[in-house]
């Protein structure tokens, strides 16, 4: 036995689910992990549950897990996103030596990224955010991986994180997206499109539930047929699964037992805020973002139940609307929305990288998030393929394959946001996805008006389409135009 059998190719750091199925997966490729939990109940769990599945070194002390790594060091933070993130990384920090790599596993905000691995830097050691989607089976069987950091950790690290991550076509589902807070980045938008994609998935349920008068059980069957097309994705897949589920007790489908609040962690709100930040229209993430909210606002929605003025409403059958007919068109409008969605994402990541100076590459993403991430999709195979096309491409939308889907999608597009209107059901995403997409087409925009307004009260000046320069008009005086 050489020396280096005795010591840990990774360490994990955090064993609850995500953590102790992301150390199961590196020891059942082969590797030997390293454990280390706060409390060592979770380490012996492990051990006594799964410990048979490879090889493992459980640490009781974060000195023993830092001594049982071979060098350099790799050792993965799976622990609460904040706080607990920070104090695990000093202590990781405190015993290891330059040329070590910390690795941040967790949902981190990008700038914290940012910040620790200057931290980090400093101390002569390496710090790698990386964002890890595929829930608890994704960590168990092969996730998305989305590293950021230096590229030299990538050297570390790259072989290692291919080993488990998820696989399509030969390729596996992860690549280093760029320094420092790119990979936290990438996934932070990851998450908002996932946001987006859930809500929109949503949308589609409500219509054909409460528009179409179809059961869940109806609807489930939608569903998979749905993923044999364009739509094929995971989460069009679980849709299905959870609208076929009977509640053992009552025999009711489950999804009418479920509170009509949807939680959330936060980061689809903070896509949300890096947008505005950047100053990119994510109006699909952020309305989805918002539907949550409104979801969650029970107090308000009690009082407006039945409260509020509908006016008259129509029904399909009223509207001559044939429902097979409507449930090809609810396709169409979510496929449609669920393209702006994912355009709009790829614009905030290219933003993000533009404002940081990340370089990262639209093709990577689209290609390590064909499998494992919970957004993952056939779709991606051509986002792909039009990032490969033309990495400039102005939008996603313009893409010559995704304009042509666009040709044949906008008319059932349209149709369900009128039909919608008019039987008063909510379609946020849908609704101003349209509208987004209208604008984008628009010769001219209300913004010449705001641009007037904005002269007439607070001289802000404006621009002319016939001219150069900056104008502005004496309003309070006689109205001449002058040059500034
Ligand atoms: C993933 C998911 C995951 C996220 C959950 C819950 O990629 O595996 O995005 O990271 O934590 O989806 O998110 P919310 O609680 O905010 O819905």
């Amino acid at each position: 036995m050489t020396e280096h059998s005795n010591l840990a190719q990774i360490g994990v750091v955090g064993l609850a689910v995500m953590g102790s199925n992301l150390a199961r997966n590196f020891a059942r490729k082969g590797h030997t992990v390293a454990l280390y939990n706060r409390s060592f109940s979770k380490t012996q769990d492990l051990m006594d549950n799964h410990g048979s599945e490879g090889n493992f070194i459980p640490a009781e002390t974060i000195e023993d897990f830092v001594a049982s790594l071979e060098k350099p060091r790799r050792a993965i933070i799976m622990v609460q996103a904040g706080a607990a993130t920070d104090a695990v990384i000093n202590q990781l920090a405190d015993a290891m030596e330059e040329g070590d790599i910390i690795i941040d596993g967790g949902n981190a905000l990008y700038t914290d990224t940012v910040r620790r691995e200057k931290e980090i830097a400093e101390r002569g050691l390496n710090f790698v955010g990386a964002g890890i989607s595929g829930g608890e089976e994704g960590a168990l069987n092969g996730p998305s991986i989305m590293p950021g950091g230096p590229a030299k950790s990538w050297e570390a690290l790259g072989p290692l994180l291919e080993s488990i991550a998820a696989e399509v076509d030969g390729t596996a589902c992860v690549t280093h997206i760029g320094p420092d807070g790119a990979g936290h980045f990438v996934k932070m938008v990851h998450n908002g499109i996932e946001y987006a994609d859930m809500q929109v998935i949503g949308e589609a349920y409500q219509l054909l539930r409460y528009g179409a008068g179809m059961n869940p059980a109806e609807i489930a069957d939608v569903f998979r047929t749905w993923n044999e097309g364009d739509l094929d994705s995971y989460l069009i897949e679980i849709t299905a699964e959870v609208l076929s589920q009977v509640d053992a007790e009552t025999g009711v489908p489950l999804i009418d037992l479920i509170v009509d609040s949807a939680g959330q962690k936060g980061t689809g709100r903070w896509t949300v805020k890096a947008a505005l930040d950047l100053g990119i229209p994510v109006t699909g993430i952020g309305e989805a973002v918002f539907a949550r909210a409104l979801s969650g606002a029970r107090a308000q929605r009690e009082a407006a139940i039945g409260n509020l003025p509908s006016g008259e409403l129509s029904s399909l059958d009223a509207l001559g609307v044939d429902r097979e007919t409507f449930v090809e068109d609810v396709r169409r409008a979510l496929y449609a929305s669920k393209l702006v969605a994912y355009a709009q994402g790829f614009d905030e990541i290219k933003a993000g990288s533009d404002e940081h100076g990340w370089n990262v590459d639209p093709r990577d993403l689209a290609t390590i998030w064909r499998g494992g991430c919970i957004i993952r999709a056939k779709f991606l195979n051509r986002i792909r393929e039009a990032y490969d096309a033309n990495p400039e491409l102005a939008t996603l939308l313009l893409d010559p394959y995704f304009k042509s889907e666009l040709a044949s999608l906008i008319d059932s597009w349209r149709r369900v946001v009128i039909v919608a209107t008019q039987i008063g059901q909510p379609i946020p995403v849908f609704a101003s996805s349209l509208s987004y997409y209208d604008s984008l087409r628009a010769k001219r925009l209300p913004a010449a008006l705001i641009q007037g307004q904005r002269d007439f009260f607070g001289a802000h000046t404006y621009g002319r389409v016939d001219k150069e320069g900056a104008f502005h008009t004496l309003w309070s005086g006689d109205r001449t135009e002058i040059q500034v």
